[in-house]
């Protein structure tokens, strides 16, 4: 430790002197200042710093004690470590002194090891207090560092959970636009045939009106060519077709207004920013639909959805933690070595309390030893590129710390996964009182 700073305050040009001596000849510092007064103290102190200052208590014109007090009321008297110097044997003043803020007292007429054994105490503590400070410091800083880092951890969150979304939206715009080629792709070529078809019905409408036109001798030659001509095209199928036609082109058409009904709602940002009465089997039959691309040559999905009211909830969120729950079954499926036949069982159930749903598939399933850190943002066992491991994060989040609700998975290896949620249907969550 550096050497001391020591102000010696004392009318005894004696005692200064002596104690000047004492502390030069131990070495224990040369830097010693020195006042005469009370009043020279306080003005030094107020520019100078000092780790110890040795305080006579007997002085004319304002005592130590006085000294203290004007220190005390200052309110820095904690920053010195003040020795008093009294010769009275008044305890009295001793204690009052230990009050305010001294640190120790000696007696004159003191001895050199007295005065010497005093301020090495002193030295300690100052180390000790030194050390202290130190270390504070050292755990500021570094408090300081982890602060920021998790500033740095929060904000990379945010973007890893924004790209997440923005490849889920990717992923998900090309399975839409895949589902809504299909019912476009036969309502199209359906409309092809029908045009094809009226333009024989326009024949026939011809051949009609000529006959119309003809005399009475020519018409059977023509009715004739008009009769060879309906058995040619084959009028008959021609008229069942059409309405078959209709019925398909209005079922495609049907179809590609549900797909776009269910993306509309699936997750708007009103129903992703806001709790509204949310119906979990429409949000499951929505996003069932917006996904059906992802899961229709994977598994057959079973849903049986016996909740009957409604929630409060912001049901975008919902309806994407219902998409990232079964897409993950979808992949655990694909992932199977031996191609088994994807199964997949919904199941959204009530009481007086709650919403249950659970999503069970019968895939690769997880190792009791993983089920504790699958909700760990980053966790996964899939592939750089394939997985980020966020989707259970993202899915905690969602219903625990948004709904107030509660999320576990069941599982056996190489048998089955069951991921459960529970939604309260009372909630006082961020002063939104659900009733
Ligand atoms: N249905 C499931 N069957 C088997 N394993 C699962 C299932 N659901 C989750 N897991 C395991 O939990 C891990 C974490 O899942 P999570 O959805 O959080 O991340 P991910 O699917 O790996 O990546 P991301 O969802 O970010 O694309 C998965 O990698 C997988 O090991
Ligand atoms: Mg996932």
């Amino acid at each position: 430790m550096d050497k001391l700073k020591i102000l010696i305050v004392d009318d005894s040009k004696l005692i200064v002197e002596y104690s000047k001596k004492i502390i030069l000849d131990n070495n224990l510092t040369d830097h010693i200042d020195y006042v005469s007064s009370g009043l020279e103290a306080l003005k030094i102190l107020e520019n100078q710093e000092y780790d110890l200052i040795l305080l006579d208590v007997v002085m004319p014109e304002m005592t130590g004690l006085e000294v203290l007090e004007i220190l005390n009321s200052r309110g820095d008297i904690r920053s010195y470590s003040i020795i008093v110097f009294t010769s009275s044997d008044d305890n009295e003043i001793i204690k009052k002194s230990f009050d305010l803020g001294a640190r120790d007292f000696i007696k004159k007429p003191f001895r050199e090891t007295e005065l010497i054994s005093r301020i090495k105490n002193i030295i300690n503590g100052e180390k000790l207090k030194k050390e202290l400070k130190e270390k504070i410091w050292d755990i500021e800083n570094k408090n300081k560092e982890l602060i920021s880092l998790n500033k740095k951890l929060n904000d990379a969150q945010t973007q890893i959970i924004q790209k997440e979304k923005m490849a889920g939206v990717g992923n998900l715009a090309a399975g839409i636009a895949h589902e809504i080629n299909n019912p476009l792709g036969f309502v199209s070529s359906n409309i092809e045939v029908l045009s094809d078809y009226y333009n024989i019905f326009g024949n026939i409408m011809n051949m009609i009106r000529s006959i119309r036109a003809k005399d009475n001798s020519d018409k059977n030659d023509i009715w004739e060519e008009l009769d060879s001509y309906m058995d040619r095209v084959n009028i008959d199928f021609i008229k069942s077709d059409i309405k078959e036609l209709f019925l398909d082109t209005s079922e495609g058409i049907d179809r590609i207004i549900a797909i776009i009904n269910a993306l509309r709602t699936f997750s708007s940002v009103d129903t992703i920013e806001n709790y509204y009465s949310y119906d979990i089997n429409d949000g499951i039959n929505k996003t069932l639909i917006v996904s059906t691309n992802m899961h229709s040559r994977v598994a057959k999905i079973n849903a049986v959805l016996n909740a009957k009211s409604e929630v409060m909830a912001m049901g975008g969120l919902i309806n994407q933690v219902i998409l990232s729950l079964l897409s993950n079954s979808i992949e655990s499926i694909k992932a199977c070595s031996d191609k088994r036949s994807g199964l997949i069982d919904i199941n959204t159930e009530e009481d007086n309390f709650n919403i249950y749903f659970s999503i069970k598939d019968n895939g690769g399933g997880i190792n009791k030893d993983n089920i504790p850190s699958v909700f760990n943002p980053f966790y996964t066992t899939k592939e750089i590129g394939e997985g980020v491991g966020f989707g259970l994060t993202i899915a905690y989040d969602v219903i625990v710390n948004k709904h107030d609700g509660k999320i576990w998975i069941d599982s056996e290896e190489d048998v089955f996964t069951k991921v459960s949620f529970v939604l309260p249907k009372e909630s006082n969550k961020d002063g939104h009182n659900f009733k």
